[in-house]
């Protein structure tokens, strides 16, 4: 794909992920553990009854100078006990307020490195989920794993207690690269990983995670790494542009001295990326992850039927509500958001003492619903029909258009660009304008308009 440079240079400014509206720098105090109960029993009456959870393990062998995550090392078994112990404690307390006959349809378990801990705990919390709520046959049980600490017996637990999605966190292939970020590369090849989960489970998935923008890496990099996963004929692949977010996470300052690449040369890399995974016959979805034609993404993508949440793109068939477990970890409700405290001391301790361990979050107003249902439709399906927003909220439209307050001379403005078409109803976004949809979604964000630079880049 050919960008022109002034587009790059124009558009490639901070702008939110938007992996939720409104998004986690607006969560505050005033959503208490006390209220929880009640958020849960009222989100029993919101459509779709179908629900997701996710499940934080925050710990890691070391600390990769990358990471943007909530992530911690591990320091003792002991520690690992007492959390996943509240954890489980976490799990039967939400159990008494959400609703048994609601189906539980996607379990994920991210990090941190989930498998830094032993299989056999991520089996008792499979177990105990199963035991409290009405799982359904088909759900999607889905783990973000370091393949440095992987093994067959390892994986044999998992794809035995019924996990089958595994992210595998490659990164880049390219040893200096790792060396450079304070990273190991996979204990067994890839293939062999690849291998032994299809041939437990033929239905079962492999995504693999990358990183552009890294020490070491650059056009010629990326792409001979690019080409290696294409060899190993993933599900999915997902390639993150590197957030450097150094006054939110110090360890990243460390890349700063080993050299990140540019703008420019970011950009090449990820148009490069593109173009080979493009041409190898994924489809894109969304800015960053790559899926097979036949993959329920693209296909939602082509009913208009992708979705979203903070574990990535999803469909609305089988993604609803989230609740979340484990530290850090924010349930995404109808009409709340709730994160958990960061500390594991005060996570164990709260739970020890019966209560559920919230640390902040908001409470989504009618107008908010409406912005992130705009920008949810934009992200995802890449277009907007103000009529089908309006029907779907059952808001009318001068009241619909009043709330978004959008700038018509900048819509103007990006079509002249390229970037997306205005239409009798609404607008379609042109595959140059995938790039940017981040900026476009923050064109109906009035939220952005005033904090514009505490966001990473759009590319
Ligand atoms: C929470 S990690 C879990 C995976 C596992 N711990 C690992 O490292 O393989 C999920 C993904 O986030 C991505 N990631 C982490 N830090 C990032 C950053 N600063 N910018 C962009 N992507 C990042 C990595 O690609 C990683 O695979
Ligand atoms: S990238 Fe993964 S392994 Fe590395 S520190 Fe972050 S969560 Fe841990």
């Amino acid at each position: 794909m050919n960008i022109a440079p002034y587009l790059l240079e124009k558009y490639n400014v901070p702008v939110p992920r938007y992996t939720s509206y409104p998004p986690a720098n607006h969560f505050d105090e005033q959503v208490t553990g006390g209220e929880m109960p009640e958020l849960i029993r009222s989100s029993n009456n919101w459509a779709p009854d179908h629900i997701g959870f996710y499940i934080h393990i925050p710990f890691c062998r070391k600390i990769c100078f990358y990471c943007g995550c909530n992530a911690c090392t591990l320091k003792s078994t002991g520690e690992v006990t007492q959390y996943t112990e509240a954890l489980k404690q976490e799990i039967r307390l939400v159990a008494k307020a959400l609703n048994r006959s609601r189906k539980v349809t996607q379990i994920h378990f991210g990090g941190g490195t989930p498998n830094s801990i032993p299989a056999e705990m991520l089996e008792e919390i499979v177990r105990l989920i199963r035991l409290e709520f009405s799982v359904s046959e088909a759900a999607e049980i889905a783990i973000e794993t370091n393949p440095a600490y992987l093994d067959e017996a390892y994986l044999e637990t998992l794809l035995g207690v019924g996990f089958n999605r595994f992210s595998f966190g490659i990164q880049d292939f390219d040893p200096q690269v790792l060396r450079n970020v304070n990273r190991e590369p996979s204990k067994l090849p890839v293939e062999q990983l690849i291998a032994m989960v299809k041939k437990e489970n033929d239905q079962a998935a492999v995504n693999l995670d990358f990183i552009y923008g890294l020490p070491g890496q650059d056009k010629t990099t990326f792409v001979r790494t690019m080409e290696q996963a294409i060899a190993l004929q993933p599900d999915r692949l997902v390639t993150f542009s590197y957030a450097h977010v150094p006054w939110l996470k110090k360890h990243q300052q460390i890349l700063e001295k080993k050299g990140l690449p540019g703008p420019a040369e970011k950009t090449a890399m990820f148009l490069s990326g593109y173009d080979a995974l493009v041409s190898a016959g994924y489809k894109p979805i969304g800015l960053d992850h790559f899926v097979k034609p036949q993959d329920d993404l693209f296909q939602a993508l082509e009913n208009k039927q992708l979705h979203r949440n903070f574990q990535g793109y999803c469909t609305r068939k089988t993604t609803g509500q989230v609740y979340a477990f484990g530290i850090t970890a924010i349930s995404q409700l109808e009409k709340a958001y709730i994160q958990n405290t960061k500390s594991i001391d005060t996570y164990v301790e709260q739970l020890s003492q019966g209560n559920l361990p919230v640390e902040k979050g908001i409470r989504v107003s009618a107008e908010q619903v409406v912005i992130r249902e705009v920008i949810t439709r934009l992200m995802c399906n890449r277009e907007l029909d103000w009529n089908l927003v309006s029907g779907e909220l059952q808001v009318d439209l001068p009241e619909l258009k009043g709330i978004l307050n959008d700038d018509p001379k900048q819509l103007a403005e990006m079509e002249a660009d390229g970037l997306l078409h205005r239409t009798e109803h609404g607008l379609t976004v042109t595959e140059t304008g995938s790039l940017f949809i981040r900026n476009i979604a923050a064109l109906f964000d009035p939220a952005y308009r005033q904090q514009v630079n505490k966001y990473s880049k759009s590319l």
